[in-house]
């Protein structure tokens, strides 16, 4: 005896939810990978609302209402693991309670992972909530650990589950059946309505395309345009470009700008002495746009590293030792890249004031 169990709807989200987690955790520790990261975590988005729609309007075994959701029965059918009691053509209540557990842990990470990304980097759907209200950004990219490090539990504990039936109830099948869909029971097997079909035929596809499309659209978007400072401020953009990147003024508060536009005779063992009406202009300029007044990440962040210090150099904040840390001292010296000053080696557009995460490439030595 065969039963039908699993549709095939089921099993494709299944496998796609499968690999959209794993792409997301492979791309979430790289910072240059985040686009990426974000794109797949919409499609899980899709994949969690198709779910929750085929859990209430879905076909027999894969709504809610046929799981034997109970904490009792699952501690009584951990016990008599063996030999249960009652025959579960789906889930049983160990499997109902940890794929609860996944679908609901999901949909939180994905919120959590959109309001980091709004909040922390200004991009996505929820870019707008990007304010300086947030200055302790970090938390919200910290929720969003805790519920995927407890995905990572559950679904280890789904794998425990899948092995410990594999070698428990070997003729039923089951591991196969999220395969082809059959365990070798006997019940009555799941089918689907047109209606059922058209829904999961819409929804399915557009889980498969919503990470294609995330890729170069608003939703992986930032509220940061590239800023034209040729255009904004010509002087600030020839002078202070001419022998270094041209470092945009949010990296530092205004009272480092103050102190290196008093003293440009001596710059870093350099002259880059102005006429004092240039001087002045670049120096409000840079005062007017300095790290107090912004609500970039890297702005707040350097501010807060850097508590009552004025220092002159960005390579000299504590943020910046921070994110810089792990690269290699020869990389720096290398011929590419001469300078830790050299910004523009390794973060592209930093000159028209971009530094998010996907735009540093390390060069190769
Ligand atoms: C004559 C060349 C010259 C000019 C013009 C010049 N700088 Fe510099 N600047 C330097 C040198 C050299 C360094 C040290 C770079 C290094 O450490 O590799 C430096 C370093 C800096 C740093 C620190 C970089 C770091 O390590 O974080 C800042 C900030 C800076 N300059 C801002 C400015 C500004 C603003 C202007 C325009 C008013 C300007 N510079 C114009 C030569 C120049
Ligand atoms: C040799 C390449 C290299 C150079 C030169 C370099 N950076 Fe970076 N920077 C990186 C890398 C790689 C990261 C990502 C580190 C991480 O978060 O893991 C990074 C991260 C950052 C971040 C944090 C970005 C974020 O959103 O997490 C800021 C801000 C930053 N760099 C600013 C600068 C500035 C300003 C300069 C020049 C004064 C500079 N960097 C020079 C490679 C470089």
């Amino acid at each position: 005896m065969k039963a039908y169990i699993w549709t095939l709807p089921t099993r494709i989200f299944h496998w796609l939810l499968a690999l959209y987690i794993l792409i997301a955790f492979l791309s979430s520790e790289e910072e240059n990978l985040l686009t990426i990261h974000a794109a797949v975590g919409y499609g899980i988005g899709v994949l969690v609302l198709f779910r929750l729609i085929w859990g209430f309007w879905g076909p027999r075994y894969s709504r809610f209402r046929d799981w034997p959701l109970s904490i009792k029965e699952a501690i009584d059918y951990i016990f008599h693991i063996t030999r249960p009691k009652k025959l579960y053509p789906g889930h049983n209540p160990a499997a109902a309670l940890v794929m609860m557990g996944i679908i609901v842990v999901t949909f939180f990470s994905v919120l959590t992972g959109l309001l980091a990304y709004g909040i922390q980097e200004g991009r996505g759907i929820l870019a707008f909530l990007h304010s300086p209200l947030f200055k302790e950004m970090e938390i919200f990219e910290e929720v969003h650990e805790f519920f995927t490090t407890l995905l990572l539990l559950l679904i280890g504990a789904h794998l425990a589950g899948v092995a410990l039936d594999y070698l428990l109830h070997k003729d039923q099948k089951t591991y196969l059946s999220i395969f082809t869909g059959y365990k070798n029971i006997d019940a009555p097997s799941a089918a689907l309505t047109p209606i059922q079909k058209v829904i999961a035929t819409i929804l399915l596809t557009l889980a498969l395309l919503t990470p294609i499309a995330a890729l170069n659209s608003s939703l992986t978007g930032s509220i940061y345009a590239p800023i034209e400072y040729e255009e904004e401020h010509s002087a600030f953009f020839e002078e202070c470009g001419s022998c270094h990147t041209l470092y945009p003024p949010f990296l530092l508060p205004a009272r480092s700008w103050q102190k290196m536009m008093a003293n440009l005779e001596d710059h870093f063992g350099d002259d880059a002495s102005l006429d004092e009406p240039t001087r002045k202009s670049i120096e409000n300029f840079l005062t007017q746009r300095s790290a107090e007044f912004s609500t970039k990440e890297a702005a707040v962040y350097i501010l807060s590293s850097l508590k009552s210090a004025t220092p002159l150099a960005i390579t000299e904040t504590p943020y910046w030792k921070a994110k810089h840390a792990q690269i290699d001292d020869t990389i720096f010296t290398s011929k590419k890249v001469r300078s830790k000053a050299n910004c523009k080696a390794c973060h592209t557009h930093i000159e028209k004031g971009l530094i998010e995460d996907d735009q540093i490439t390390l060069p190769k030595i």
